[in-house]
């Protein structure tokens, strides 16, 4: 069974049509990058999987559960936030709770959440992942002693801090100088290799190449070609993702 089925997503904004249809699927383990020029609809795809906003037509299915459809009734603020759980999003500008530290802020939604675990079970939980970001000797910092690959790679072990069955991230690296990219790229290869199930919205395009299982390519809000990483960057098949791919 597919971790995750989309179904003819669409969305528009004041009357003007964005994703015009979007159908994929994925299975569990499997790390998909999606590229594609500036307004054709990545963000949008992700906001409308994380259900940040809300598609006007289309399903969205994951381990075999309707979390969404368009056709149902409005879902309530505490459906919402359920299934919300089932992705992780980790933003182009890190978003950290600036009043907290790095451990905080990877625990607080889990305290809050309560979900059966104590307090103690959960600051475990939530050194251990920051030490598989590299971040052992940061965890009582804030986030304004932290540079900005280092507040990214916070921002994921707070998104794994809440179990999430996939994890998505959008442009993670574009905020970052040059030298703080590749900590971050790391940390999502070795993500990449423990399995965890990702799709990643990215502009580095040897990094998707290299690190994802099939590259995905959006434009004017479809998606116009995918296939096995390697594949489609290195031999594009359409027209569009030539184009795009002769830009980088
Ligand atoms: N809340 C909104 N209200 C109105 N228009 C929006 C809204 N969100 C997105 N759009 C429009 O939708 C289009 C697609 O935007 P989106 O952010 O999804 O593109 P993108 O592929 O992520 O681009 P980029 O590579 O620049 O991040 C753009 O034309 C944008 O202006
Ligand atoms: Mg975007």
């Amino acid at each position: 069974m597919p971790i995750l089925e989309v179904n003819n997503l669409k969305k528009g904004f004041d009357n003007n049509e964005i994703l015009k249809g979007i159908s994929f699927s994925m299975e569990e383990g499997q790390t998909i990058s999606v590229i594609g020029s500036s307004g054709s609809g990545k963000t949008t795809m992700l906001r409308c999987l994380n259900l940040l906003e809300m598609a006007d037509e289309g399903t969205i299915t994951v381990r075999g559960e309707k979390i969404f459809d368009a056709a149902a009734k409005p879902y309530s603020p505490d459906e919402l936030r359920n299934k919300r759980l089932h992705f992780g999003m980790v933003f182009q500008q890190f978003n950290l709770f600036p009043q907290y530290t790095a451990l905080e802020n990877v625990t607080l939604a889990p305290s809050l959440r309560g979900d059966g675990r104590s307090a103690s079970e959960i600051e475990n939980r939530g050194k251990e992942l920051l030490n598989q970001m590299g971040l052992s000797d940061r965890m009582n910092n804030y986030p304004h002693q932290l540079s900005g690959g280092q507040q990214q790679r916070v921002a994921i072990a707070r998104a794994l801090a809440l179990k999430p069955d996939i994890l998505c991230f959008d442009e993670p690296t574009s905020a970052l100088d040059p030298e703080l990219t590749g900590e971050v790229l790391r940390v999502i290869r070795e993500l990449a290799n423990t399995k965890m199930t990702m799709i990643i919205v990215t502009h580095e395009m040897a990094f998707a190449r290299d690190v994802a299982d099939e590259v995905m390519f959006m434009d004017g809000g479809v998606v116009l070609e995918r296939g096995p990483a390697k594949e489609v960057i290195t031999n594009p098949k359409h027209e569009r993702t030539i184009q795009f791919l002769s830009s980088f």
